[in-house]
Formats: structure tokens, sequence, C-alpha cells
């Protein structure tokens, strides 16, 4: 078979995840082109091998080597497939960088993913967790989305009801989890947006620069600025972003917590109520406590790092403790929000 893939073994995959992990993978192998999954997919010798997928390797802990095969996805590209005076669809590549991708439909003066600035990762791997900040989603943007099927290598495509998402959940980390390698994604954008500035930070940080009416740049600087002076750079400090989700919990448990600690932030969530984790933690006394290289980062308690060498087996031990620590206090349990490999 005709193959222009090549294949890498005992790969150390330090430089493909942004919390700097040096695990080994069995097979490693970069793909380009649906062409080239779809023969890597159909080569016998992977048959029976336990597939991995990574792209922009942002919301991915090691915790141990990979017994398998590490696919990158490395798939390119930026096209129009529809635009007119109201809205643009746009179809770009699993492997393009998210960031860069806000940045050009900023330029091209496209709304809708301003304030999603600044996000590590893919454009593949967005919907996966329909990635959020700062009062806008993912799926208010989304439109549809190509995937290959890792058992047949069959094309599928995936409306927005289909991808089932919710708060950084979709049916790809559910039942469909591992099955499917995303290769395109299409999004709609809008030429006269309606702005989100909802969120307080946000409205904050605008106010504080005297912009009365921003535009959709001020808002993605806005967001790049305070992302910038709260999070770690990915490329200087290993970190996956917030590494727990927000817990959701009932109004009665929310109630509970209120009497004992007045003070406790909360966000209305349906019937239920958000508590955001980085509080939780911080109360904990987490916040810019280290632990040889392993720490939570002192300007945000959500962001675990790794300043150097910390293994995923130190990374996931910091994490455990913390999550019985907050368990103990508050009787909330703190979910990852980032996949675990063991
Ligand atoms: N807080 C603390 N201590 C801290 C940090 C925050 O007590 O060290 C409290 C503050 O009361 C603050 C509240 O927690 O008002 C919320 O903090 P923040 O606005 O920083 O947001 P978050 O809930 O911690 C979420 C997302 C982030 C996203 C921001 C902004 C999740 C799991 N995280 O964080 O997303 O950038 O909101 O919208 O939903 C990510 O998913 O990787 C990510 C970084």
């Amino acid at each position: 078979m005709s193959q222009s893939f090549s294949i890498q073994e005992n790969f150390n995959l330090s430089d493909y995840n942004t919390m700097g992990i040096a695990a080994k993978a069995r097979y490693f192998v970069s793909v380009k082109s649906v062409e080239e999954l779809k023969n890597l997919l159909a080569d016998t010798r992977f048959y029976n091998t336990p597939k991995f997928i990574i792209s922009g390797g942002s919301n991915v802990l090691f915790v141990s080597d990979y017994d398998g095969l590490v696919i990158h996805v490395d798939i390119k590209g930026i096209s129009i497939e529809h635009e007119d005076e109201i809205q643009v669809k746009l179809n770009a590549g699993a492997g393009e960088n998210w960031h860069q991708l806000v940045l050009y439909c900023v330029e091209k003066g496209w709304g809708g993913i301003e304030n999603l600035s600044l996000i590590p990762g893919s454009v593949g791997a967005a919907p996966i967790q329909n990635i959020g900040a700062y009062g806008v989603e993912l799926e208010e943007v989304f439109d549809s989305l190509e995937a290959v099927e890792l058992e047949t290598g069959e094309v599928k495509s995936f409306s927005k009801d289909e991808c089932r998402f919710g708060y950084r959940d979709s049916v790809f980390k559910n039942e469909l989890k591992g099955r499917f390698v995303i290769v395109n994604v299409r999004l709609k954008l809008q030429k006269s947006p309606t702005l989100n500035t909802s969120y307080r930070a946000l409205s904050e940080k605008l106010e504080e620069e005297g912009i009365g009416d921003p535009s959709i740049k001020d808002i993605s600087q806005a967001v790049i600025e305070i992302r910038q002076s709260k999070l770690p750079d990915p490329t200087e400090i290993g970190n996956t972003g917030s590494f727990f989700k927000n817990p959701v919990i009932t109004k009665n448990q929310f109630q509970d917590l209120k009497s004992a600690y007045p003070e406790i932030p909360s966000y209305p969530d349906g019937e239920k109520v958000k508590v955001p984790a980085a509080w939780l933690i911080d109360q904990c006394g987490w916040k810019g406590k280290r632990f040889g290289d392993a720490g939570v980062h002192k300007m945000q308690a959500l962001v675990i790092v790794n300043y150097g060498k910390a293994t995923g087996k130190e990374i996931w031990n910091l994490a455990q403790k913390i999550q019985v620590s907050v368990k103990d206090r508050f009787g909330v349990l703190l979910t990852p929000e980032v996949n675990i490999v063991s």
C-alpha cells in the first residue's frame, strides 16, 4: 500500500503536549491530510494497536508512556464555503492553531470567536470540549464538522445537534470517545455581530481602558491581555489551562455551602449552580504551592503547572491531593477537564 506517512518508534511526546510531559509513544505518526490518515488506518500493522489522537496537545496529561499509536493530526487549511452580506461560513483544518484562526477572523472583521482569543490548542480539539471563555462557547458559532471513524476509515459529518455540546463537553468525550478523528470544523461567523461583553473580567477591562463601544478587535485584545495577566504561557511554563471543570451542584448543596461560606462566588446554571473550582482550591491554600517541578499557578488556582521536569505521575498526584482536600472541606468532587491518559 502507498503510504506517505513516516512511523517513529519510542517517540518522546514532550513537544506535543503543552504540559511538557516527556512520556513516550510506542509509535508516532503525523498526518497532513485525510488521505494520509485513511492510509494509516488501513495499514494492517496497526489494526489491533490502541490509538490516541493528538493535535495541539493542550488538554491532555500523559500519566505514563503510551503503549500504542499516537496519531498527530496536522491537517491545515482555511477556506470560505459561503459568504454573503451577513455571514461567512468557514472551513478550518483540524490541525490549524486555534488562536491563529481567531486572529485571522478578527482581522477580517468576522465576529463570533473574539472572546475565545489565545486559547491554546488546535481547531480540531475545540469542539471536543466545546471550548469556552469570557461568556462565549464554541457551540454558539459552530455549524458542523467532519471526522474520520477509526474503525472504518470513513468520513462522517456531524451537525451541531449530533455533537451534543454541553459545558466543556460533547459526544466525543462520551459515547464516541476515542472513536473519531476530527479533520475539519465549519464555523458560522457574523459580519455585524452582537458583541458579548457580559463576563465581569472583560467588561471591567474595557471600562478600565475607556472603551465604551468596543470593536471585535478591542474585545480580542482585551481578552488577550486578561489571559496574559492571569494564565501562564505554555511555551514558557508547562500547563493545560484549567485542570478541573467548575463543579455544578444542586441548589440545596449550594445553600449549605453559602451558609458556611457567605462569600462563595457562584453562577446560575439552569436548575443548578456552578461554583468556581479556582475559588474552592484557593480556599484550601493551594495557590502558588510547588512540589518539585509540579505546582499550582500563583495567579490562578485552577491551573496546574510543570516548572520543568515534572512527570505525568507527579502532576496527577498533585491533582488528586487537590481533589481530596476540596472534597474533605466542601463536599464537592472536582472532575478533570483535562484528558488523563494512563
Ligand atoms: N478565583 C479564586 N482564586 C483564583 C482564581 C479565581 O478564588 O486563583 C475565583 C474568583 O472569584 C473568580 C472566579 O474564581 O471570580 C472565576 O475565575 P475566572 O474568571 O478566572 O474563571 P474560571 O472559572 O477559573 C473559567 C474557564 C477558563 C476561562 C475563564 C474565563 C473552566 C474550567 N475554566 O475559569 O477556561 O478562560 O473561565 O472565561 O470553565 C480552560 O478551560 O482551560 C480555561 C482556562
